[in-house]
């Protein structure tokens, strides 16, 4: 039984408990977060904790600063999990709603609490994640049917939800989503790279598409180490088919190869070099954000 916090109290999971009128169940009104840890350290937790204070700003949940302490409850429920989740990677979900309401009106109520609800989980652990990593993932394309709004870490998941599934269905890893004009925006669950000539490419950060912390920790620590050079643009769909690399970055999956697309071999169908060099510059410098 794992310790989770709600509203400002550690408990086991199952005791924690929220009411069926909370604008979070019915209108998945809120912001949320994944934070991850190896050996009780948090990746990113400053950033994490940045955007989900975005989050909350952008569509008006006003928190009691003190109740906003979201890398000490992340801390927190990692050391109160350790011997109780196996391994030592541990992800933190951490999720705000607008909260329980007396009755159910579209417009945002005055004067209700926001409910603050976080649980720890396991992550894939070094050697789980790099076996995984040599094979490869496959993916295949849908266009992107979500809301324009994807840069708000939104509870409401509904379309990526769908997308994943669809995935699923198709007995792929996850899909990689497009716009009308065919570009590339992020993936359901995941940020999107590729690699052409040597060259790393990845989407601008727009309203669609969230604004991963993986994403940004990679691109700052390939920057760092300076080996390659890196563009943020426009990638169109066509341009996948012939990437010599496709990576996928998110906090649980960290940097992950692909290396299939809709069934086509990604460049020579194995996990490629400029991967292996930027996941190295990811592990040497992602606890330093
Ligand atoms: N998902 N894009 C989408 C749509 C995501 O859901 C995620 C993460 C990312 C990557 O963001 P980050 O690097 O900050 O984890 C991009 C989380 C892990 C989830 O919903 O479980």
């Amino acid at each position: 039984m794992t310790i989770a916090y709600l509203n400002g109290t550690y408990m086991p999971i199952e005791q924690a408990k929220i009411s069926p009128m909370d604008r979070g169940f019915l209108f998945g009104d809120g912001i949320y977060e994944v934070i991850p840890s190896y050996f009780g350290k948090l990746v990113g937790g400053q950033l994490h904790a940045n955007r989900m204070n975005r989050g909350l700003q952008e569509i008006g949940i006003e928190i009691d600063p003190q109740s906003a302490n979201w890398t000490e409850i992340a801390s927190a429920l990692i050391e109160r999990n350790q011997s109780k989740i196996d391994g030592d990677s541990i992800g933190v979900y951490v999720h705000v709603s607008r909260g329980e309401d007396s009755r159910r009106f579209h417009a945002y109520p005055e004067g209700v609490t926001p409910t603050v609800f976080a649980f720890a989980f396991k992550i894939p652990n070094s050697v789980e994640a790099n076996k995984s990593k040599a094979a490869g993932l496959q993916v295949n394309t849908q266009e992107d049917l979500r809301w324009k709004r994807c840069h708000i870490k939104s509870t409401s998941l509904l379309g990526n939800v769908m997308h994943f599934q669809q995935s699923q269905s198709d007995g792929v890893n996850e899909t990689v989503l497009y716009n009308s004009q065919k570009e590339i925006t992020e993936a359901s669950v995941s940020n999107v790279f590729l690699v052409k000539d040597g060259v790393i490419y990845t989407p601008p950060l727009d309203n669609q598409l969230l604004p991963g912390i993986t994403r940004h920790i990679l691109i700052e620590s390939i920057r760092k180490d300076g080996k390659y050079s890196l563009e943020e643009r426009s990638i169109q769909l066509e341009e996948l088919f012939v990437a010599d690399e496709v990576w996928l970055t998110s906090s649980s999956k960290e940097v992950a190869p692909v290396t299939k697309v809709d069934g086509i071999p990604v460049g020579s169908g194995e996990v490629g070099g400029v991967w292996e060099d930027a996941m190295n510059s990811y592990h040497s410098h992602k606890f330093n954000f």
